[in-house]
C-alpha cells in the first residue's frame, strides 16, 4: 500500500503545502482531496492516534512509544530535541506505521533552543520588535535544524500579580505591548511560509488567562468578567491568530468556574465561531486528566468526552483520549464526527508543515549532521549579545557610579556572579549551561583577563529553609555553601574592603521564576539582603546588578545601591552583555514592561487601572481615598521606566487638531532634546486615556512608542499618528468594540506616569 506521504508527492503536495495553515485562510481544494482520502482509509483508532502526543520519559519509556507509534496511536511528539532521535522515531512512523502518517515533533523554545536570548520579560524590555524578531528567527532556525516542527511558544498570558512564577515567561502587564510582540514571535517562528525546512510552527499559550490565576498561584482560577478579558488579557492570543500562528495551548486554570480545557465558551464560541480559528488546539500537560481534579469529570473517559466536546484537539500526555475516546465512540457516548475533525487538524497541520511531502524536512538526512547538537559554532552569540544588552534596564545611577572605569579593582560578589545556568533563566530549550556566560566570566573577558578582580559569593540564595529545601529539590543546579552566613559576608566584605567598587549580582535563581514557583514574599531572600547591607557598610560604590524573572520589591536595596540594572535572566551571552553595559561599550537602552511594587501587599499593581470613585491624590492621600495607608502610593519603579547614560528632556507637547474626524487622524507631538554628555537613546512613549466613557476606562493605556537616538545637545520632535480605532473599546460582554465621540487625554512621556494630558475631542 503506498504509505500518506508517499502519496502527497504523487499529488504533489509541494506545490499544496505553500498555502499555508492561516487561522482565517480554509484548505486548498488539493489539501482537501488529500485529508479527505487520508481520512477514508484511516481506521477510527488511528485517527485517535493522531490526537495524542507524548513524550518519552519514566511513564512512556522508549520502547513503548516506539511501538505505539508504529500501531499508529501517536501522531505527535515532545521533548525529543535531536535530529538523529527525531529522524529515527520519524523513520519508525513513516517505514513501520500502516499509513506511514508522519509525526510532528514540539518543544518549549521559548527564548532560544541552543542559543538562549533573555527570557520572556527581558524580550518585552527591549521595547524593540526587531530585536524581538530577531530572537525568533534564531530561535526557529536552531529548533528546526535539531528536527523540531512546532514550538510551544510564544506565551502571551498578561502578567500583573508577580508572586506568580511564569511572569517570567511572560511579556509584563500591558496588553498593547505583548500583542505586538506575540505577532512579531509568530511571524519570526513561522516565517512565510509554513513548509520551509526552517520555518517553526508557533502555539500561542496559554489560552485564556493564566496570568489571572488568583493570588498570583499557578493553576489557580481565573475570575472576571468577559468585558475585562477582552479588554485586557484576549488581545495578545488574538493578535498570534490574526497573524496565522498554527495553534493554541490551552490554558490550566478554569475561568469563571469552568476550566479552559474543557470550557466550550472559551474554545468553540470564542476561538472558532468568533474569531475563526482553524489551526490545532492542543490540552497543556496532562491537563485533559486534571478535569478530575478540577471536579468536572468523575473519571479520565468523562474528562476525554468533556475536551473533545469543548474543542480540545490534541492530548498532551494525560492518556485520555487514547484509551478512552474509542469506547464512546462505540457506545455512541460520543459523536464519530469531532474525532474526524480533530483528525483532520492534526493532519492538516502536518500538511502545512510540509512533512507528508518530505517527513525528514527539518531531521534532514544523516549525510547532513555534519555537526554534533550542541557544537558551540552552531551557537549566534553575535545575536544573543545583541539583543540581550538591549534587554537590560538601568534602575538607578546616582553620581554616574556607571559606567564604571574598565580598570578599577572590583569585588564581584554574590550568589548570581559566577552561575552560568542561572543567567540561562527558566524553560531553557536545549541549551547548555557550560556554554552560558556568567557576569563573571563577562567582566573577565572584557578586560582581557581577571586581574583586578576579586570574587566572594558573599551569600546562598537564602537561608529559608523552605527555600533551600524547594531549590535543591527542583533545581539541581544550586549549590547551597555549608559555611555559616557571617563568614560568607565577612569574606565579601574583605573583597570589597580591597576594591575601588563593588559589584554585587543578587536575585533569584532561575527555578525560584518557573512553573509552580509562586512567592508570597517578593523581597531579596534575607540572606542576599544582609549581603547587601553588609556591602553598602563597607562604603565603597556599590553597584547592584539584578537577576530574576519577576518583578522584587527593592526599597530597601534602591536606597542603597549606588546603580542599580535589572538583567532579568539575559541568556547564553548575558555576561558579556551585562559587561557591555556596566563599561559603558553599551548604553542601557531598556525599559520595564511591568512596575515594581515597593511592597507585595499592593499586588495586583500596574499603571492602567481604572480610577474608583474615590482617586487618590499622590501629593494630599487624604482619608476615604482609595490606597494603602502604610505606604507611599504607586511603584517603586513605573511601566516604561529606564535611565541611560544621557538625560532627555520633553517639552512643548502640541496636537496638530484640537479636533478628531470619525475618518481622519492627528499628530501629537512632544520635542526631546539630550541634555547629557553622551550620545543616547530614550524611548518616548504614547498613552491615551478616555475620561468619560459608558463604562469606566483606564486611566492610561499605551498606545505606541518611539525610540530617538541623540547626540548631546541635540534635539527633535516625535510624532505619532492618533486615529479613531486607538480608541476603541469593549462597552460590553460581547466581542462588539465601540468608539465613543467625546474628549481624550493624549499622554507622550517616558515612563506610564510621566507628561501632562493634552485634550482632542473624537466628532459624534
Ligand atoms: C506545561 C506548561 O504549562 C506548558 O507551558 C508547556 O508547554 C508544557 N508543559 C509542555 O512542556
Amino acid at each position: 500500500m503506498r504509505k500518506a506521504w508517499q502519496l502527497c508527492m504523487v499529488v504533489g503536495c509541494l506545490a499544496l503545502a505553500s498555502t499555508q495553515l492561516r487561522a482565517s485562510g480554509g484548505e486548498s481544494p488539493g489539501e482537501a482531496r488529500f485529508l479527505d482520502d487520508l481520512l477514508a482509509r484511516m481506521t477510527l483508532e488511528e485517527k485517535i492516534g493522531q490526537l495524542v502526543l507524548v513524550s518519552i520519559g519514566p511513564s512512556h519509556p522508549r520502547d513503548q512509544v516506539v511501538s505505539s507509534i508504529i500501531e499508529g496511536k501517536v501522531g505527535m511528539m515532545l521533548n525529543t530535541v535531536v535530529r538523529e532521535d527525531i529522524r529515527e522515531l520519524q523513520r519508525q512512523a513513516v517505514e513501520h506505521s500502516r499509513l506511514g502518517i508522519p509525526l510532528a515533533f514540539a518543544f518549549d523554545v521559548l527564548h532560544g533552543q541552543r542559543t538562549l536570548f533573555p527570557i520572556g520579560l527581558g524580550l518585552a524590555s527591549t521595547w524593540d520588535l526587531p530585536a524581538i524578531a530577531l530572537s525568533g528567527r534564531v530561535a526557529a532556525r536552531e529548533a528546526t535544524a535539531d528536527g523540531l516542527d512546532i514550538t510551544f511558544a510564544p506565551m502571551v498570558d498578561i502578567g500583573r500579580d508577580p508572586r506568580w512564577g511564569r511572569m517570567s515567561e511572560g511579556f509584563g502587564e500591558d496588553t498593547w505591548l505583548t500583542a505586538r510582540i506575540s505577532e512579531t514571535l509568530v511571524e519570526a517562528f513561522q516565517g512565510d511560509d509554513l513548509a520551509s525546512p526552517d520555518s517553526l510552527m508557533a502555539v500561542v499559550k496559554h489560552f485564556a488567562l493564566y496570568g489571572a490565576g488568583e493570588g498570583g498561584r499557578d493553576y489557580a482560577p481565573a475570575e472576571m468578567g468577559r468585558r475585562q478579558m477582552r479588554e485586557v488579557h484576549l488581545p495578545p492570543y488574538r493578535a498570534a491568530i490574526d497573524v496565522g500562528a498554527g495553534g493554541v495551548m490551552v490554558a490550566l486554570n478554569s475561568i469563571d468556574g469552568m476550566p479552559a480545557t474543557a470550557n466550550r465558551w472559551l474554545l468553540d464560541d470564542l476561538l472558532r465561531d468568533e474569531w475563526g480559528f482553524r489551526g490545532l488546539v492542543i490540552s497543556d500537560h496532562g491537563a485533559i486528566g486534571e478535569l478530575i481534579s478540577h471536579g468536572v469529570a468523575a473519571d479520565a473517559e468523562q474528562a476525554a468526552r468533556l475536551a473533545i466536546q469543548a474543542g480540545v484537539d490534541v492530548d498532551m500526555n494525560s492518556e485520555a483520549y487514547g484509551p478512552h475516546l474509542g469506547g464512546l465512540v462505540g457506545r455512541g457516548e460520543l459523536d464519530p464526527a469531532l474525532i474526524d475533525r480533530a483528525a483532520r487538524r492534526v493532519l492538516a497541520t502536518k500538511y502545512a508543515l510540509g512533512l507528508f511531502d518530505d517527513p525528514y524536512r527539518r531531521s534532514g538526512l544523516s549525510a547532513e549532521d555534519a555537526l554534533a547538537f550542541d557544537d558551540p559554532s552552531r551557537l549566534h552569540r553575535l545575536e544573543a549579545r545583541e539583543v540581550a544588552r538591549r534587554s537590560l534596564v538601568l534602575l538607578k545611577n546616582q553620581r554616574e557610579t556607571l559606567p564604571l572605569d574598565r580598570k578599577a579593582r572590583i569585588a564581584v560578589v554574590g550568589p548570581l556572579a559566577k552561575s552560568q545556568a542561572d543567567v540561562l533563566g527558566s524553560w531553557s530549550g536545549a541549551a547548555s549551561p557550560a556554554q552560558a556566560v556568567s557576569l563573571w566570566q563577562g567582566l573577565a573577558d572584557a578586560r582581557g583577563g581577571e586581574e583586578g578582580l576579586s570574587y566572594a559569593l558573599g551569600a546562598n540564595f537564602s537561608d529559608d529553609p523552605l527555600v533551600v529545601d524547594y531549590l535543591t529539590t527542583y533545581s539541581p543546579e544550586v549549590k547551597i555553601d555549608p559555611r555559616p552566613a557571617q563568614v560568607l559576608r565577612d569574606e565579601a566584605v574583605a573583597a570589597a574592603g580591597d576594591a575601588d567598587v563593588v559589584v554585587a549580582v543578587v536575585g533569584e535563581s532561575r527555578g525560584m521564576s518557573d512553573e509552580s514557583s509562586s512567592r508570597s514574599e517578593l523581597d531579596l531572600p534575607a540572606a542576599q539582603a544582609a549581603l547587601v547591607d553588609a556591602l553598602e557598610s563597607t562604603g565603597k560604590p556599590l553597584v547592584v546588578i539584578l537577576m530574576n524573572g519577576r518583578p522584587l520589591t527593592l526599597e530597601r536595596q534602591a536606597g542603597q545601591a549606588d546603580a542599580l540594572l535589572e538583567t532579568w535572566f539575559a541568556g547564553t551571552e548575558g555576561g558579556h552583555a551585562i559587561a557591555d553595559v556596566l563599561f559603558g561599550d553599551f548604553e542601557p537602552v531598556g525599559r520595564l514592561p511591568v512596575s515594581f511594587p515597593r511592597r507585595v501587599g499592593q499586588l495586583p499593581l500596574y499603571y492602567a487601572l481604572v480610577p474608583t470613585g474615590r482617586p487618590v491624590d499622590p501629593l494630599h492621600p487624604g482619608k476615604f481615598t482609595s490606597r494603602y495607608f502604610d505606604v507611599a502610593g504607586g511603584p517603586l519603579f513605573p511601566f516604561g521606566f529606564g535611565l541611560g547614560y544621557t538625560d532627555f528632556s520633553l517639552s512643548n507637547p502640541r496636537l496638530s487638531s484640537r479636533v478628531l474626524p470619525r475618518d481622519g487622524r492627528l499628530e501629537a507631538s512632544v520635542e526631546v532634546i539630550n541634555q547629557g554628555k553622551r550620545r543616547g537613546s530614550t524611548v518616548i512613549q504614547l498613552y491615551l486615556r478616555d475620561p468619560v466613557a459608558s463604562v469606566t476606562r483606564p486611566v492610561r493605556e499605551l498606545e505606541g512608542f518611539k525610540r530617538v537616538t541623540l547626540d548631546p545637545g541635540e534635539r527633535t520632535r516625535v510624532e505619532f499618528s492618533i486615529d479613531p480605532s486607538m480608541l476603541a473599546f469593549y462597552p460590553g460582554e460581547g466581542p462588539l468594540e465601540a468608539i465613543e465621540a467625546g474628549e481624550f487625554e493624549v499622554f507622550l512621556g517616558q515612563h506610564a506616569e510621566d507628561g501632562e494630558p493634552l485634550s482632542f475631542t473624537l466628532r459624534p
